[in-house]
């Protein structure tokens, strides 16, 4: 199994190490895994002068998977547009495909109380969105920013879909509810947005193929509201690439800390990039402070989608839980009174459980 490594910019690189260091628990045990590192992001820029060089997309086309740390950073909001960072994630994505986005949020009952939501509203709440990723208003042409004839500068993207890129997305949405709880909410636009009326129209189409699973349709605005009014009606989601983006933030308040939630990204033929859903955090960059859990279960996702090894995805889920159990906090997830662990401490505590297994 070769995965490709890339730990990007920010925070990144030490929370991409605390999974590694799990991945090694599991090559002493005998697992064949084979890791390449590749730089992305702001360090592309930095040292190939493109945010998605050549040879990085290259390992990562010939990897079974790709565990991805985070990019961006301040220093380069003003660089032109090709060679920021948030290009080079999105680039990988299309370059592979990848258009299945799934971000499980997921309350752990000792976090309950780490939520900015009452406790009552969130405990229990295991939700899942299915973000499509590589097409929508992010890929959409005509996009630009460029002065019309009377001289004012008008600004440009355009919300695309085609039939077949939602309906392809809408199966990971089915089978998604049909191994749950058998419910699926897909999110649109479609009293105001022409393309989310196609969203729609052929989401109902697709569940003609899934008589066991319950579809419901939800305006997203209507879905912002209800992700804080009552999350836990909420089992599957399914939604385009700009509404998953927003909705997937808001769910991670739910469970505490967008330091909890790790992502898949998958195309047709089982490849997969792992990433956390938050950023690179440059504010608390290299202090030990950022909270690698996010990390390690994406790498879990890993073993589970791309990998094949549920087995050890499983071991990963279990091992989280255990140190959450015990009491172990980074500071985004610590309540007042509560003894913190930094980075590094909370790798140490997933790594002696995952032994102790
Ligand atoms: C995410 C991020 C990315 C996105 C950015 C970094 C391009 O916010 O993965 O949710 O908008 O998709
Ligand atoms: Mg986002």
């Amino acid at each position: 199994m070769k995965v490709a490594v890339l730990p990007g910019d920010g925070i990144g690189p030490e929370i991409v190490a605390e999974a590694i260091r799990v991945l090694d628990v599991f090559r002493l045990e005998g697992v064949g895994l084979e890791t390449e590192w590749a730089d992305v992001g702001g360090v592309g820029v930095d040292r190939h002068g493109d945010p998605l060089p050549a040879s990085t997309l290259a390992l990562c086309k010939q990897a079974d998977a790709v565990l991805f740390g985070s990019i961006g950073g301040p220093r380069y909001d003003t660089l032109p547009r090709e060679q920021r960072p948030e290009r080079g994630l999105l680039r990988l994505r299309k370059g592979l495909d990848l258009f299945a986005n799934l971000r499980p949020a997921q309350v752990f009952p000792e976090l309950a109380g780490a939520s900015t939501l009452k406790s009552e509203v969130v405990s229990g709440l295991d939700l899942l969105i299915v973000r499509e990723l590589t097409g929508d208003i992010y890929f959409g042409e005509p996009r630009g920013i460029a002065t019309n004839a009377a001289g004012e500068r008008v600004g440009t993207n355009t919300m695309v879909y085609t039939e077949s890129e939602i309906r392809r997305v809408a199966h990971w949405g089915f089978q998604a509810a049909r191994q749950r709880r058998g419910l699926l909410c897909s999110v649109d636009k479609m009293n105001v947005l022409e393309c989310t009326q196609l969203w729609r129209d052929v989401v109902v189409e697709v569940s003609r193929e899934y008589p066991d699973v319950t579809l419901s349709h939800m305006l997203v605005d209507n879905a912002a509201m209800q992700l804080v009014r009552n999350p836990r009606q909420f089992d599957v989601i399914v939604t385009g690439n700009m509404f998953g983006d927003i909705l997937s933030d808001e769910a991670s308040m739910l469970t505490g800390s967008i330091g909890l939630l790790p992502s898949a990204s998958l195309n047709g033929s089982g490849q997969g990039l792992y990433e956390p859903i938050h950023g690179s955090a440059p504010d608390i960059a290299g202090q030990d402070k950022a909270n690698p859990l996010a990390q390690i279960l994406s790498a879990g996702l890993m073993f589970r989608y791309s990998l094949k090894r549920s087995d050890l995805a499983d071991r990963i889920d279990q091992a989280v839980k255990q140190v959450l159990k015990q009491g172990v906090r980074t500071p985004d997830i610590a309540q007042p009174g509560e003894q913190v662990v930094g980075t590094r401490g909370m790798g140490d505590a997933v790594v002696a459980a995952l032994r102790a297994q």
